[in-house]
């Protein structure tokens, strides 16, 4: 059997699934491709460092650079992580003539319009189905098995670790840091946390579903972003007895006016499917005109999850080449297919303009007067309160949290109202806004220009 030689930049918790899950489906992927996948060289920053990849080490170098200049490897796999020299190395690859896959949202989501215009310049495909929900195959739903239809929303779950997070403190009240520290150790976490935990590393990967779906150049600092750090284990028991789970969602959706993009946790009512989507698990909605809703779920982060969406990449891009062409007797697919085509771009929403139901937990001191103070600004913004709990104060001196859910409300009015709420000497803290995400919030027709 033919082999084709491959270049790995990065041999950390992906590069070495990468190496594994070809080890053990040699015989398999062979079969399929009509053709084997070998490993040729792996670049890292450290070439001593003991590692959980199984890989000679005389295959190690430390020169990225040279690794995608070498004509021997016909595509290269970038699993190093950030912009750069992710982007930089990418760029070399491509202008070498090579093929690439990636699992790096962030280097994707800064710098993808480049990429994706050296990919079609050089006629190499790029391929990025890790770099968004791991091992689910969302990039190859809407870009193979939606082409033909119009995409409304996407919503859903797109980052393992914060997923992982409030769930171990909704199901079993860990605290946030220990939980970090696990997900961390299991190999989830960025290499900076604070892109999981802020609602950095759901908004590169929101920019990236936007693009296919809308045909939006979202810039990671145009979408509303909020992470989950300020959520106490009492929120998500506050929210359990309103009836939701708290979960971390992304979200963009176009009305017809434009493209509106979030990334925050939400409260997401019991019976919603995105509420059992537990653990490290992602789970996506995607509601287009014709088909309707439809729901993709998978494991989101995880050395051997985010391999198999990897190397499912590496086979497909592999199909183009000629050593397997010519074993398979058959024509590749189309090249190139360098990811989302052009397309006009949507005007983009203001976040401001969002319409929902929203729960505010405010620290208020304990004394008379407090609550009036408090719904008098809400009501010269007109949101109207739907639900309201008092949670005593801990300790003598110490402000009560008082939790309030309104009915729907524009984001702006709520925004603009507890700056001022947030102002009163009788509240101690910034209050905590959290969404209420409802289902069916897709309205409307929406015409205009889609993939
Ligand atoms: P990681 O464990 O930190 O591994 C990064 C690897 O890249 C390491 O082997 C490191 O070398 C190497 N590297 C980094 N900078 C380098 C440089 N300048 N020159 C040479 N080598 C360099 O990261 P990971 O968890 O595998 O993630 C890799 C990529 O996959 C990231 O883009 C991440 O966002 C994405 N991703 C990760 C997951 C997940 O669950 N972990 C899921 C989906 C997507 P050393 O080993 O010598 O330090
Ligand atoms: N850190 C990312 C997450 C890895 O937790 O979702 C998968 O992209």
């Amino acid at each position: 059997m033919r082999t084709i030689p491959v270049g790995l930049l990065g041999l950390g918790n992906v590069g070495a699934g990468v190496v594994r899950l070809l080890a053990d489906n040699d015989a398999a992927i062979g079969a399929r491709l009509g053709a084997s996948i070998e490993i040729r060289a792996a670049a890292v920053r450290d070439a001593h460092k003991p590692r959980q990849a199984t890989l000679d080490r005389a295959r190690l170098t430390t020169d990225p650079a040279a690794l995608c200049a070498d004509p021997e490897i016909r595509v290269v796999v970038e699993v190093m992580g950030g912009a750069e020299p992710a982007r930089t190395l990418l760029l070399q690859a491509i202008a070498a003539g090579k093929h690439v896959v990636t699992a790096n949202k962030h280097v994707l989501a800064e710098h993808g319009d480049e990429i994706f215009a050296a990919a079609a310049a050089a006629r190499v495909n790029v391929y990025y189905e890790a770099a968004v929900c791991g091992g689910l195959p969302i990039i190859r739903a809407l870009r193979e098995g939606l082409a033909s239809d119009r995409i409304q929303e996407v919503a859903g779950i797109v980052n393992g670790t914060s997923n992982f997070i409030l769930t171990a403190m909704t199901d079993e009240g860990r605290p946030f840091d220990e939980v970090l520290r696990a997900a961390q150790a299991a190999g989830y976490a960025e290499a900076d946390p604070s892109f999981d935990v802020d609602g950095i590393d759901a908004c590169h990967k929101l920019t990236l579903l936007a693009r296919l779906s809308f045909g939006v150049r979202l810039r990671p600092g145009q979408i509303l972003c909020d992470g989950i750090r300020p959520i106490t284990p009492a929120d998500l028991a506050l929210a359990a007895r309103f009836g939701y789970v708290v979960k971390p969602l992304a979200i963009a959706d176009d009305d017809g006016q434009g493209v509106l993009a979030r990334v925050h946790p939400a409260l997401v009512p019991a019976r919603d499917p995105l509420a059992s989507c537990a653990g490290t698990m992602n789970a996506i909605k995607v509601t287009s005109a014709a088909l309707g809703q439809s729901l993709y779920q998978g494991r989101g982060a995880g050395m051997m999850p985010t391999a198999v969406a990897v190397v499912a990449d590496l086979i497909e891009v592999c199909r183009d080449l000629p050593e397997a062409r010519a074993v398979r007797g058959a024509a590749g697919r189309a090249v190139p297919a360098p990811g989302p085509p052009p397309s006009p771009s949507r005007p983009l929403r203001d976040p401001g303009d969002l319409e929902c139901r929203y729960y505010l937990r405010f620290a208020a001191a304990d004394r008379p007067g407090v609550l009036a103070q408090v719904t008098r600004v809400l009501g010269e913004h007109e949101i109207s309160i739907w639900q309201l709990i008092q949670e005593g104060a801990p300790a003598p001196g110490s402000p009560a949290a008082v939790v309030v859910v309104t009915h729907p409300a524009r984001e702006r009015r709520v925004r603009s109202a507890l700056a001022l709420i947030d102002r009163l000497p009788v509240i101690a803290h910034p209050t905590l806004l959290l969404r209420i995400q409802a289902q069916g919030q897709v309205t409307g027709a929406c015409p205009g220009v889609m993939l």
